[in-house]
């Protein structure tokens, strides 16, 4: 994965995502495993005394937006032995069973775990500029279901939700060529395509499942 893309541009949909899940619910410390460029954790401030923003990726880590409540690491070994808060936000695709279990030992009794995701759908502008649709067989709505140790978790919310987000021609080429790069495919055709608006409205699904550790 990118990491210059990731941190020109990021829908703006980690608010709204952890406020439908989180609600008003406070924690200690929130693990955002698979932070990224920071967003996750950022949008996770407001629900936490303290964030640990994880990434295995240096060159993630290193573009991290800094907050004064956030530590960024891509040091495993220096992740913290208990958290309260667990948090998968569009990571949970890219970890396997080992590594879940690896994370989830970290989560106390009690503890809330969420995986949250959101798929934005490029489909009608592709269309209008003239490109191929995407292909992908990313799995968006990915939760613990999909691992064997699930059962040690309680599930209190699985939810898809529609929603819409405006963004500038400059924003839009930066989220596809994050996707273009993602999927392995050359960018040059999103440079040749006439793109004919200045500001986008773009639909996006957002994806959310919510456990307590038992
Ligand atoms: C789609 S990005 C999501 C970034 C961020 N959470 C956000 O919402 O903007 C997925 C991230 O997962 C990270 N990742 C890949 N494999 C991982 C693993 N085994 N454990 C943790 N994170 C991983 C990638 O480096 C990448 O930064």
């Amino acid at each position: 994965m990118e990491s210059n893309h990731y941190s020109a541009y990021r829908p703006p949909l980690h608010k709204l995502t952890l406020s439908r899940i989180l609600k008003d619910r406070h924690f200690e410390l929130a693990l955002d495993v698979g932070c990224g460029v920071g967003t996750s954790s950022l949008a996770l401030v407001p629900y936490a005394k303290r964030v640990i923003g994880y990434d295995p990726s240096q060159a993630m880590i290193e573009k991290a937006t800094p907050q004064p409540a956030i530590t960024y690491t891509n040091l495993i070994d220096e992740l913290p032995n208990s958290c309260d808060l667990l948090c998968f936000f569009g990571s949970l695709e890219y970890i396997n069973t080992e590594a879940l279990k690896k994370y989830t030992q970290k989560l106390v009794k009690g503890g809330q775990l969420i995986c949250c995701d959101f798929e934005v759908d490029y489909q009608p502008i592709l269309e209008k500029i003239g490109l191929e649709p995407m292909r992908t067989d990313y799995n968006h709505s990915k939760n613990l279901t999909d691992y064997p140790n699930h059962k040690s978790f309680k599930e209190h919310v699985r939810q898809v939700e529609s929603t819409s987000f405006n963004c500038s021609l400059e924003q839009l080429k930066s989220l596809l060529y994050a996707e273009f790069e993602n999927m392995g495919k050359s960018t040059k055709v999103i440079d040749s395509a006439s793109f004919e608006r200045e500001s986008y409205e773009l639909k996006a699904f957002l994806y959310y499942t919510g456990y307590t550790k038992r």
